[in-house]
């Protein structure tokens, strides 16, 4: 009795901070950016804003056909969310709501706290918008919800945000699956996903095989994005926001056959300058502190001998964009074939030793799996001492 009574007296404080915290928890449109910055420096702001915030009107579809708001108001506490791997942006909370969480008078068991928490626009990824009466009214999504994580510097999934750091946490299917308007076999398949990814091809094609989410750092200098490189990074940016995320604009890919237009407007074209330019300014995590220095300088030349042919360059990846059949390299070619290129580009290497597990489908669940794979496919008889060399190389990069 007198905890439920702590506890609404906490969520009244918490949502009288709201206003204090000036969110409005709709901020759909690009800020300007600052007048005295650099045109570049002003672009990738803008990118930045974009990239966190910007739901491209994709509300349409994860308040009107998922009921996602809905969902969320009735069942989805804050706990639940993170267990779901959604995440907290603790710069986004006032300090009463920090104090709240702390000393725990802020009931994380009550979905009430979630709708509180979006209000805040401290939800990584999710944009609502909440009314007087604290009704999660809309509900949409931006690019940081994969591809934005926190550093858990408050609590586990709550902290600063770290953007470009794909969420391998994050169950999409999970979430998508909590729709009441999708039918039990459709549930299954998203159900069946699992944490860190996502299929952005199972709504044409009906085939589920979900593939990681990658990371959106160390792109600058790639010139295809995509495990299967389709395109430039405008072009996926373009496909993801109107043909996953249903932001409102148009989509065409011949080279699938998809067309499609959500809504009215065109949202996402105007916004992929400032995206890309957002993206290529994300530069890759340092590596772990406490390499062998020895063994890195060993492993390099291993690498240099048997992989540089293909992860050639600042990038590691080809620089030719010259993409490789499926064969090439061992791969399962499922995915590839649903591609508009049939082939796998080479994954640019980048962060890695924070980065498990590996490829495309995560088939390989540690670096040494990876060397593994590759001794394998490309015969190359490493020594065990190789070996050891070419996976601390690969956790310098
Ligand atoms: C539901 C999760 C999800 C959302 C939302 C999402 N992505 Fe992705 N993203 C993925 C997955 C999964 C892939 C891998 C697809 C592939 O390579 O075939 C990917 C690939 C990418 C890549 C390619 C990375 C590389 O190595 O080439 C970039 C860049 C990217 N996304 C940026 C974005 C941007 C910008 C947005 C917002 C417009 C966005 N993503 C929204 C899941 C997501
Ligand atoms: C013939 C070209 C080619 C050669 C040679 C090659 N790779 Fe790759 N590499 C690729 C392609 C293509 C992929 C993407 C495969 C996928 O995701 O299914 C890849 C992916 C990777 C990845 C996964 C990165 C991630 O973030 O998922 C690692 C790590 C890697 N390669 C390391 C190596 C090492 C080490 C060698 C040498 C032993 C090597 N590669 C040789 C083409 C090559």
């Amino acid at each position: 009795m007198r905890a439920s009574v702590l506890r609404a007296s906490a969520l009244l404080a918490l949502s009288l901070a709201l206003p204090l915290a000036g969110c409005s928890g709709r901020n759909t449109t690009p800020a300007l950016p600052a007048p005295s910055a650099t045109p570049d420096a002003a672009l990738i702001a803008q990118g930045k804003d974009i990239f966190r915030f910007n739901t491209f009107g994709d509300e349409q579809f994860w308040t009107n056909t998922l009921h996602l708001n809905t969902v969320i108001q009735n069942g989805v506490s804050p706990q639940t969310a993170l267990s779901v791997g959604l995440k907290v942006d603790s710069d986004a909370l006032p300090a009463s709501v920090v104090s709240g969480i702390q000393n725990g008078s802020i009931d994380l068991t009550n979905p009430a706290t979630t709708v509180a928490l979006i209000k805040l626009n401290a939800v990584v990824g999710v944009m609502g918008q909440v009314d007087a009466n604290n009704n999660l009214t809309s509900i949409g999504i931006s690019c940081a919800l994969c591809h934005s994580t926190v550093d858990n510097s408050f609590a586990k999934g709550i902290g600063h945000r770290l953007d470009g750091f794909p969420n391998r946490d994050l169950n999409p299917g999970a979430i998508i699956a909590l729709s009441p308007a999708l039918s039990a076999a459709q549930k299954f398949v998203y159900n069946s996903w699992g944490p860190g990814r996502y299929d952005p091809r199972y709504n044409f094609d009906g085939i589920s095989g979900p593939v990681l989410i990658p990371p959106a750092y160390g792109l600058a200098g790639v010139n295809l994005a995509t495990y299967t490189g389709d395109g430039t990074i405008e072009y996926w940016n373009d496909y993801v926001a109107v043909t996953q995320m249903h932001g409102q604009g148009t989509f065409d890919e011949p080279r699938l056959n998809i067309h499609v237009t959500n809504g009215t407007q065109e949202l996402v074209q105007p916004a992929l300058p400032a995206l890309a330019a957002y993206e290529h300014s994300l530069t890759k995590p340092s590596p772990p502190p406490n390499l062998d220095g020895a063994a890195v300088a060993r492993g390099q030349v291993v690498f240099q001998a048997d992989c540089s042919v293909c992860h050639s360059g600042a990038t590691f990846s080809d620089a030719n964009s010259k993409l490789h059949l499926p064969s090439e390299t061992g791969m399962d070619p499922v995915y590839a074939n649903r591609s508009a290129t049939k082939m796998y580009r080479t994954t640019p290497l980048r962060g890695l030793a924070e980065n498990a597990p590996y490829f495309h489908d995560g088939s390989a669940a540690t670096l040494d799996d990876v060397v593994n794979h590759y001794n394998t496919v490309l015969k190359l008889s490493l020594t065990a001492q190789q070996h050891a060399d070419l996976v601390e190389y690969l956790k310098s990069l």
